[in-house]
């Protein structure tokens, strides 16, 4: 948490060293004018000494945790791409991130609970790739409408044997406006009325261009109920990463998004995140969207309990004092009083400016900024 030493607090209220030190004294702390007090007891010599505690605006901390997220300070390493699986109903979204995290995510032992989580990592041969498994949802848009990029890649998915839809081109236009490169997986080639090659020519008059046409997306022809070629989709995904050169830094206090979020019975708000940079730990305290809190546990994909995660890693965080919306950020701070103060000014600002739009104004930016 915040120290201060004797010597600047003393010079703080215009008071000399040795006075702070005996009215330390007298409270029973033992310190001499070169030491560091914590901030609880600075605040109780200052009062002892008839001075009011004033604590640095929560606007200033907003800015400097704004101005700490933007600059990522640090070394930048290379981090794992993360996908977002997209495509018309009944393509067969689901069924593909089902069978990738049925063969590539080992099942924790711990009670070997699957829970739904709607984020995972895989570790393939060339790499991790985090999966984000909810699109279209909350998180996406929010994100979108702030222009913030939550994903890296797009895989399409259209079944060969029903080719380009509505949603296909809505994947498309949504892939585009949020300048993410396309992955096409042609899905069901184990169906008998599959044609692979309509899906391709389809797609061209969209402006899909691929390889063999002269483009440069790739077609990964798959079956996500056989598993035929599921690898060569995550071979795909590394390439197109690799052209990507993601990178982040991966040390320091954490900063990411929340992906969803529930209220759970037994063991209160969870949010599922995904770290964008830094490193999150369990004991870190936390701003989260209008919430606060400290990390109580961290657990995986397969329910394991994890000590940390960094850039591009999904991770469920318990310890929230409620439950943040999907598409809220989150960022790590130095102590809880800190985070507490951030969160209920955010919540202020934000009640007061859904009473704006309540009155019937209409500032597209205090509406979107929820
Ligand atoms: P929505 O979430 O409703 O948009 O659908 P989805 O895109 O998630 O599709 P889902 O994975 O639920 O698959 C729809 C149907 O297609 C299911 O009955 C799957 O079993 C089937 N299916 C998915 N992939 C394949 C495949 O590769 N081959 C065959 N034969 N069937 C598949
Ligand atoms: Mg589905």
């Amino acid at each position: 948490g915040e120290t201060i030493t004797v010597a600047d607090l003393a010079q703080k209220m215009a008071l000399k060293g040795g006075e702070v030190v005996k009215a330390l004294f007298k409270m029973g702390v033992m310190a001499t004018i070169t030491q560091s007090i914590d901030h609880d007891t600075a605040a109780l010599v200052t009062e002892e000494l008839g001075h009011n505690v004033v604590r640095a605006d929560a606007s200033d901390v907003e800015n400097e945790l704004i101005a700490h997220v933007e600059s990522n300070e640090g070394d930048k390493v290379a981090r794992p791409p993360v996908v977002t699986i997209m495509g018309h109903v009944d393509h067969g979204k689901t069924s593909l991130l089902d069978y990738i995290r049925r063969t590539k995510v080992a099942t924790g032992e711990a009670g070997g609970i699957t829970q739904h989580i709607g984020a995972y990592h895989v570790e393939t041969d060339k790499g991790v790739i985090s999966f984000l498994d909810t699109p279209g949802h909350a998180a996406f848009s929010s994100m979108r409408a702030r222009g913030a990029k939550l994903t890296d890649i797009v895989v399409l998915v259209v079944a060969a044997d029903d080719g380009v839809k509505p949603q296909t081109v809505e994947a498309i236009q949504h892939a585009r406006a949020a300048s993410v490169p396309l992955i096409i997986a042609v899905n069901k080639i184990d169906k008998s009325g599959a044609d692979p090659q309509k899906v391709k020519n389809e797609l061209l008059e969209q402006e899909v261009v691929a390889e063999e046409f002269g483009g440069d997306i790739q077609f990964v022809e798959l079956s996500a109920k056989t598993g035929q070629n599921v690898d060569g989709l995550l071979d795909a995904i590394s390439l197109q990463a690799e052209l990507l050169e993601l990178q982040a830094v991966a040390e320091g206090r954490a900063a990411g998004v929340v992906i969803e979020s529930s209220l759970d019975k037994g063991r209160g708000p969870v949010a599922t995140v995904l770290v964008q940079q830094g490193e999150l730990k369990k004991g870190d305290y936390l701003v989260c969207g209008v919430q606060y809190g400290r990390v109580r546990a961290l657990f995986d994909e397969t329910g394991s309990q994890v000590e940390s995660a960094g850039p591009s890693i999904p991770v469920q965080v318990l310890g929230l004092s409620g439950v943040p919306d999907a598409g809220d950020d989150f960022v790590v701070v130095e102590d809880e009083r800190l985070a507490k103060d951030v969160a209920q000014q955010r919540d202020a600002k934000r009640r007061e400016s859904r009473l704006v739009a309540a009155a019937g104004g209409n500032r597209m930016e205090d509406i979107m900024a929820q």
